[in-house]
């Protein structure tokens, strides 16, 4: 096995890197300036030389409000770049893993998504994304689609550094307590998405704990507290998601369903109150 990581120096394509350096798998790891999903002469010809069996698509436009103003550059990543990634992965005989999103669904369900509900994207992004998860299928009946949700990691921003860094800085915050989710640390994403890579078909996968974004902040601040972690913060309020006015129409209720998952790897993902503290181990310790 060898795996060929497109998106590299992304989040998600950083904790992959670690976790094949861990697990001692030999790897390709190519960023956006080695090479460019949109390019499909460059995937093909790279793929070709490239001695690789696996492919993981990391790789995609992510900012959800700037789709909304370029939407022909979130289209072009996220539908075309993605099936060009599956023309070349198919055409050098590799397995693919490609990465999607839970922004696919409209947040209009109130219990968790499950793999056979049907996608309604709201914004660009997630119109790109769910495009892009259809020409992967059009192109490579055999490919592996993960969706997941609310990525965070030691590393790189997410919506939950920037809770961080906000109660690191500021002396009040607000989070929204009516947009509910399901957080997903990047490195256990990377190894399910490892054991899944010889796996066909969808799957959801995002860490146990459906909390909003005010509980995330909370338990943050706890957690720091118990660390003995100076903030600055002294209040946390919680408010409507409306009350922060985004570009992109975001769903308030995306929590993905995991029981394919667990069924398929034979392991339940962990629980946010076990990653949390691991994330804290590694970014936040007192100096
Ligand atoms: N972050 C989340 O909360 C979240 C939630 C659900 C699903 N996802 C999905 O998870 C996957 C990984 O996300 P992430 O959090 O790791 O995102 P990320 O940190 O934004 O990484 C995406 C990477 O893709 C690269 N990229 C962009 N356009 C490219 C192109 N045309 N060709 C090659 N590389 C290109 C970016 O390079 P530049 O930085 O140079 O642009 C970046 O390194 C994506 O498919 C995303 O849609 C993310």
């Amino acid at each position: 096995m060898k795996i060929w990581i497109l998106g590299a120096g992304g989040q998600l394509g950083r904790a992959l890197i670690d976790r094949c350096e861990v697990l001692g798998i030999p790897f390709l790891a190519s960023k956006r300036e080695e090479v460019d999903i949109t390019n499909l002469d460059l995937l093909k010809w790279k793929g070709e030389d490239s001695g690789c069996t696996h492919l993981i698509n990391c790789a995609a436009y992510t900012d959800v409000d700037g789709a909304e103003k370029e939407s022909r550059k979130a289209f072009s990543t996220n539908a075309t770049g993605a099936e060009n990634v599956a023309v070349a992965a198919r055409e050098n005989g590799m397995c693919l893993v490609h990465v999607s999103t839970d922004y696919v669904f409209d947040g209009e369900k109130n219990d968790p998504y499950h793999e056979e509900d049907k996608p309604n994207p709201l914004g660009v992004y997630g119109k790109s994304k769910w495009e892009g998860e259809q020409r992967i299928f059009d192109q490579f009946s055999s490919a592996c689609i993960v969706r997941t949700s609310w990525i965070f990691g030691h590393e790189g921003k997410s919506f939950i550094s920037s809770i961080f860094s906000k109660l690191c800085k500021e002396d009040r915050i607000q989070a929204a307590h009516d947009q509910v989710n399901r957080a997903t640390y990047n490195c256990d994403l990377a190894g399910a998405i490892i054991d899944l890579s010889c796996h066909s078909g969808l799957f959801h996968f995002a860490n146990e704990g459906i909390l909003s974004r005010y509980e995330i902040a909370k338990d943050f601040y706890n957690e720091a507290m118990r660390r003995g972690i100076p903030l600055k913060c002294s209040e946390i309020s919680p408010v409507s998601m409306d009350s922060f006015p985004s570009i992109s129409p975001r769903p308030a209720y995306s929590v993905l369903d995991t029981k394919k998952v667990t069924l398929t790897l034979g392991r339940k993902p962990r629980m946010w109150k076990t990653i949390l503290k691991e994330y804290f181990d590694h970014v936040a310790s007192p100096n």
